[in-house]
């Protein structure tokens, strides 16, 4: 989705604004801009396509010290320069971009051009600068808040006048926008990595949040207009973990991130006895028993993390799950009451169909708790309770690394939660943590042979379909596994249950179609190996992963992956890895932009 940055301080606003931009280049865009005040003028140039086209096109010299810069993910207007932010009134003093959609932008619009103004994009932000304009009189604050009570819809804005070169004016509603704090600089951000070369002082703003910054100040107004203070919050994270460090790609640098990651989630949620420490969230007894019903809430492959969730807190909590898909949710007047739990899972935190199903199920009085990685975004700050998944940056636009990180979550919300309720045997919650401490070593050992699997994939990239099958928990991760080929190759996939082939997806299966046969559940085995023979009996080509010792599924198989031993309940965590490093090299095979595939967004901010 679209990016935002800006700049007022005491260096050349170009090359920071140029520089930030790339660094969310990760969060999917199609064109870029920047607008700059060179005293006597603002300077906007814009381009279609990479920022690389709009750093060509600016002059060596161009040299301002308040710049905004933008990078447009379509959605109001096709993908082209005219479109492209910032967008400016009629006589370019005024400048503004923004990320989100102005719902009533139609009628503003029409209002506006009744008042004489000729708009020249089909973008709905263009009628921001003509608004502020209409109402600027040598006060941008003035004018911007005038404007704000006239728009309805999502928005973070950045708004910067020609005749007031000490000042941007940044406002937030529903659209994450982070303000970093320098030495006689400031920034606005729609996400970290933009600013964090220069700063790792930040503070968020909060919904209908103003922010005016100068070189040495920012002052923040709330949605009444009075002065607020917002808590400065330090970033952990250094750039080098925003930096691809060696691999070729974002993607498998973070697929191989996931040994580190799930063990610092492990180290810091299971402490030497064996027990899950919750760090600061209370779920007392009282609380687990009060639940009536529990929604877990999400989308993509956060939603398929989800399935795996409400299969863990069924099997180990006995407490009964919903899975919805965020976008669904809010629409279909879900039962919620104060019993109610919602656990929301998403890596940005930003996700509008997931925040938005939040804020209703919290009206209505439901607790809310998040599985989130991005600390301090909306998703985070507007729920009760956040476990944080402390993955690090994710910027593939393929979540690989979070995806497993939240299913490790879900495991140790669910072994808390039965704990609680003394419904799981001392030996068999011991046994799982143990196991569970195994997982980091057991995804090392998948990583590591990593050429297999760049072999097979190497063989089989031409495919035009191939389909993922799987039984009991390997049907999710065969929905996670085929989502994550789709979204890097290009390729037509689709995952079903593997019983339920039979009766129709079967008559797609040719002589040659590539089904993955995800087969780790010692219980349902045998009917896995049933099921591959219905496809090799169409001649349909099989790619099994099984666990390393499940030798019976060899002579049915055209290819063979394996994942370490473990229980059946865990394999989640383990066999969605070959599936993403499968998915990664058949990308690179393709000769795809494997971080950043077309039409795809990093954090998905419009419903
Ligand atoms: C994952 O590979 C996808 N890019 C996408 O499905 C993603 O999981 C979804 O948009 C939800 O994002 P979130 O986890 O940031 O909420």
């Amino acid at each position: 989705m679209c990016g935002i940055i800006g700049y007022i301080g005491e260096k050349n606003a170009v090359p920071v604004i140029i520089d930030g931009l790339k660094k969310l280049e990760y969060r999917g865009y199609d064109s870029a801009g920047i607008a700059i005040n060179i005293g006597n003028e603002l300077k906007i140039e814009k381009k279609q396509g990479r920022i690389i086209n709009l750093e060509k096109s600016l002059d060596n010299d161009l040299y301002a010290n308040v710049g905004i810069g933008h990078t447009r993910w379509a959605t109001h207007g096709e993908p082209s320069e005219i479109n492209a932010h910032p967008h400016y009134n009629i006589d370019k003093s005024i400048a503004v971009i923004h990320n989100g959609i102005i719902e009533n932008y139609t009628e503003l619009k029409k209002w506006l051009e009744g008042e004489g103004i000729k708009f020249i994009s089909e973008t709905d932000t263009e009628v921001v600068a003509h608004l502020v304009s209409y109402y600027y009189n040598g006060d941008l604050v003035k004018a911007v808040t005038e404007s704000l009570k006239r728009l309805r819809g999502a928005y973070a804005l950045g708004v910067v006048a020609k005749d007031e070169p000490d000042k941007i004016v940044a406002v937030r509603k529903d659209s994450p926008l982070v303000i970093g704090l320098g030495k006689e600089e400031n920034f606005i951000a729609s996400d970290v990595p933009a600013i964090l070369k220069h700063t790792k002082n930040v503070l968020y703003l909060d919904n209908d949040d103003m922010a005016i910054l100068t070189k040495n100040e920012v002052k923040i107004f709330n949605g009444n207009g009075d002065r607020v203070e917002r808590d400065i919050e330090t970033i952990e994270w250094d750039m080098e973990a925003a930096e691809k460090g060696g691999y070729p790609h974002f993607t498998i640098k973070e697929i191989n991130e996931q040994p580190e990651g799930i063990q610092k989630v492990i180290d810091r949620r299971i402490n030497d006895d064996g027990k899950i420490v919750l760090d600061g969230i209370n779920l007392s007894k009282d609380d687990i028993e009060k639940i009536s019903r529990i929604y877990i809430v999400a989308c993509g492959t956060s939603y398929h993390a989800g399935l795996v969730g409400k299969y863990v807190i069924e099997k180990f909590a006995k407490l009964p799950v919903q899975v919805e898909i965020g976008s669904e949710f809010r629409y279909k007047d879900p039962l919620i009451d104060d019993k109610t739990l919602i656990i929301t899972v998403s890596q940005s935190g930003e996700t509008l169909d997931t925040l938005q199903s939040l804020r209703i199920a919290k009206e209505q009085g439901a607790r809310i708790m998040s599985i989130v990685n991005v600390v301090g975004s909306s998703i985070a700050r507007e729920s009760d309770d956040v476990f944080y998944t402390w993955a690090g940056p994710e910027i593939g636009v393929a979540s690989t690394k979070a995806f497993t990180t939240q299913m490790l979550t879900f495991y140790l919300i669910a072994l808390f939660m039965a704990d609680k309720l003394e419904v799981i045997e001392k030996e068999k919650y011991d046994s799982i943590i143990k196991e569970i401490k195994k997982i980091p070593n057991d995804i090392q050992t998948i990583l590591d042979n990593y050429k297999d699997i760049q072999k097979i994939a190497d063989e089989q990239f031409n495919n035009e379909k191939i389909f993922f099958i799987g039984r009991g928990l390997d049907v999710e991760i065969s929905y996670e596994a085929s989502l994550k080929l789709k979204e890097i190759s290009y390729i037509n996939s689709q995952a079903i249950a593997a019983g339920e082939l039979k009766h129709g997806t079967i008559a797609l299966i040719e002589e040659g179609t590539l089904v993955v046969a995800i087969a780790t559940q010692d219980k349902l085995y045998e009917k896995m190996l049933s099921n591959i023979k219905e496809v090799k009996a169409r001649k349909g080509s099989i790619l099994s992963i099984a666990k390393e010792g499940n030798n019976e599924i060899n002579d049915i198989s055209d290819y063979r992956l394996s994942i370490p031993n473990t229980i059946d309940i865990l394999t989640p965590l383990l066999s969605i890895v070959p599936m993403q490093l499968f998915a990664y090299y058949v990308s690179v095979a393709r000769g795809n932009d494997v971080d950043m595939p077309r039409n795809l967004a990093k954090s998905v901010t419009v419903e």
